[in-house]
């Protein structure tokens, strides 16, 4: 069932999508395996401290994290994709050709054009799947998951990878304190295959709120402002955040797309085992959790360890909890991610066996 919806906030700007599970539509999807992939290139707060006048104790007390990674030289962000990619396949005991359809959830793509869906394609040897990029920024995966759904909801699609993978250390200005200290590359990818009980894919709900895009953007570089000399001078090809009018959004619209999924499943938070959500600043989550009184104990965190790699942290974060066994087929994980646009995105699955 798919239902258009206008949101609470203004009518121009707001918009949601809801998909919920429909017992006159084939399966739903379950995640079949996961994959995840970081650059080995640790860089912590003290080497920071080194670059711009900041300290651990502040990018620790504001935000939770001690180090991220950063890409290598030459590292594409489709590089970092195919690791992820390869090891889900792997574990799900598939080959590129089994699949069906490539998304990937991405900011920081290879280059504007084509998407990184497409080299990513190339690199895992899949031939003439439908192979695109989702950018919703921090909540790609929870977009690329919910388009995956669907494809396997009707049918036309039994096979789907879907991946967040984001490159940003490229996209900073490094002499910006505000900005250099949040972001780390990585990757991480799932493979969507029909469920075969009733676990899986529950829900996904979309949403985009246009009226702060601009509090988080890379003003330069598109259409609208192609690069020049001077915006370059400016940063204004770089990551540009009034990071302020984000946490707060931030820490209410989790909040709220959390509860509604819940809400609309007929489940209230004592039915979630874990919440699987984006990692952008400790202290958000910490507001989250008390919101919906969730221990933050239930809450996979390693933001400490990779900072915010956008899309890419979700899929990061429920790989190692899959792998290291504190996830468990059976249980239901939530999970939630907001970022740029400003979209947001919530999603309900039970780990399939
Ligand atoms: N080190 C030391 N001081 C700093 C640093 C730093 N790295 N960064 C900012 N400051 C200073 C500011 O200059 C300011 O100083 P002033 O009071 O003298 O002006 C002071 O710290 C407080 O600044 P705030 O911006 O108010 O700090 P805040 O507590 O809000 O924390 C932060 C900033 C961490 C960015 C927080 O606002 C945040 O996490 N926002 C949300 C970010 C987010 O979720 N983004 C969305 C996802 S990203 C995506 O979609 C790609």
């Amino acid at each position: 069932m798919v239902q258009p919806f206008l949101g609470d906030g203004p009518a121009e700007t707001a918009y949601e999508l809801r998909v919920m599970a429909s017992p006159t539509r084939a399966a739903a999807s379950r995640i079949a395996a996961t994959g995840a992939y970081a650059p080995a290139k640790v860089v912590s707060n003290a080497d920071l401290e080194k670059l711009v006048d900041t300290s651990d104790q502040w990018i620790t007390e504001r935000t939770g994290i001690k180090e991220r990674r950063v890409a290598a030289p030459g590292e594409a962000a489709s590089d970092m994709a195919l690791q992820a990619a390869r090891r889900a396949l792997e574990t799900a005991r598939l080959s590129a050709d089994d699949l069906d359809m490539i998304i990937v959830g991405t900011i920081s793509a290879d280059m504007p054009l084509p998407a990184c869906a497409a080299f990513l394609q190339r690199k895992l040897g899949a031939k003439n799947i439908p192979s695109f990029d989702v950018a919703a920024a921090c909540a790609g995966f929870i977009y690329a998951m919910s388009i995956g759904d669907q494809y396997i909801r009707t049918g036309a699609c039994k096979n789907v990878l879907i991946v967040g993978v984001e490159l940003l250390s490229r996209e900073l200005n490094w002499n910006d304190r505000a900005t250099c200290v949040l972001f780390g590359d990585g990757a991480g990818a799932a493979v969507l295959s029909p469920a075969t009980d009733d676990t899986g894919v529950l829900s996904t709900r979309l949403h985009t709120d246009s009226s702060l895009a601009e509090s988080l953007c890379i003003p330069a570089g598109g259409s609208l402002e192609p690069i020049t000399q001077e915006s370059i001078n400016q940063s204004r090809d770089k990551v540009n955040m009034i990071g302020r009018d984000i946490f707060k959004v931030a820490v209410r619209n989790l909040t709220s797309a959390s509860r509604d999924a819940l809400d609309e499943a007929g489940l209230t938070a004592n039915d979630i085992d874990w919440v699987v959500p984006h990692q952008a600043n400790l202290r958000i989550l910490s507001q989250v959790a008390d919101r919906l009184e969730i221990p933050l104990e239930k809450f996979v965190l390693n933001i400490d360890r990779y900072g915010n790699t956008s899309s890419a942290s979700i899929p990061i974060a429920l790989d190692e909890a899959l792998r290291d066994g504190r996830i468990q087929p059976g249980q239901r994980v939530l999970m939630c991610a907001l970022g740029a646009g400003i979209s947001w995105a919530s999603a309900l699955v039970t780990i399939s066996p």
